[in-house]
């Protein structure tokens, strides 16, 4: 008895055992459209000439959208034995299961200039991150503003409180943002493939079981009538 409760207590309480406390800093919202396919490509197309370099996407459903944007299972770096600094980069097949759109729209723009570093680079979120900064082609560099605040308040700014463009890439701001919402739309879609279609399919059910409600209410009716009649 005793032990059963502790196994349910612990399946109930799991997610918040697993749970990482507040992010170094707050998390920027991404709006990503999941039925925006045109996006979901041109992230993919993104994610397969900067990316894939580096990251594998093993659990990727290797569709039209996939093959489109050139994602391609042969293309990674699957049997790579060593890696510099001895640290593999990791698969994002479910990346943005695991960590969220935010968050990963938040890594992607928290890379910030730091001579101390290996990489030429820091990042706020992931502070001494192993990965170099990828996007600094398109964004630009960014400086740290080093007069703001405790490092104990950083959870409560946002990336672009505490760090400045010194210098512009091959991308506006803006266009760099919306590059990385095709890119976090992409990552999206590779975690969740069927998350358009459950959406689709959920109304059906729903409407289904609106449809059984009014049959059982009618059903119902139509039995209690004799029983009432055999109380009189
Ligand atoms: C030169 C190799 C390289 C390239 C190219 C690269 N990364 Fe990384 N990336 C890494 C390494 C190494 C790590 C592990 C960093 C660490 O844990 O300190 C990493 C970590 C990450 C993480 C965080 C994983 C986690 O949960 O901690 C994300 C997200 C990510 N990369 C996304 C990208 C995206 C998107 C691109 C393309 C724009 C990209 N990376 C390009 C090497 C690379």
């Amino acid at each position: 008895m005793m032990r059963n409760l502790l196994i349910i207590f612990l399946l109930l309480f799991s997610s918040v055992l697993k749970a990482e406390g507040v992010p170094a800093i707050a998390l920027a919202q991404v709006s990503i459209d999941p039925s925006d396919v045109a996006s979901i490509k041109r992230g993919g197309k993104f994610f397969a000439t900067n990316c894939m370099s580096c990251h594998t996407m093993v659990y990727l459903r290797y569709d039209k959208i996939a093959q489109e944007a050139g994602v391609l299972y042969d293309k990674m770096p699957i049997n790579v034995a060593s890696w510099p600094f001895g640290i593999r980069p990791p698969d994002l097949s479910l990346e943005a299961d695991v960590r969220g759109d935010d968050w990963i729209y938040t890594y992607l723009h928290s890379f910030y200039q730091d001579s101390t570093r290996p990489t030429g680079v820091n990042n706020l979120l992931v502070p001494n991150t192993a990965m170099p900064d990828i996007v600094a082609p398109y964004q630009g560099t960014q400086v740290r503003v080093t007069e703001k605040g405790s490092s104990a308040l950083f959870h409560a700014y946002q990336w672009y409180d505490l760090l400045v463009l010194d210098k512009q890439g091959t991308m506006t701001p803006e266009q760099f943002d919306a590059a990385m919402t095709d890119l976090v739309n992409f990552l999206h879609y590779a975690a969740s493939p069927y998350e358009q279609q459950q959406h689709r399919i959920g109304w059906w059910v729903l409407g289904f079981m609106l449809i059984l409600l009014v049959m059982f209410y009618f059903l119902k009716k139509e039995y209690w009538k004799d029983v009432k009649k055999h109380k009189k």
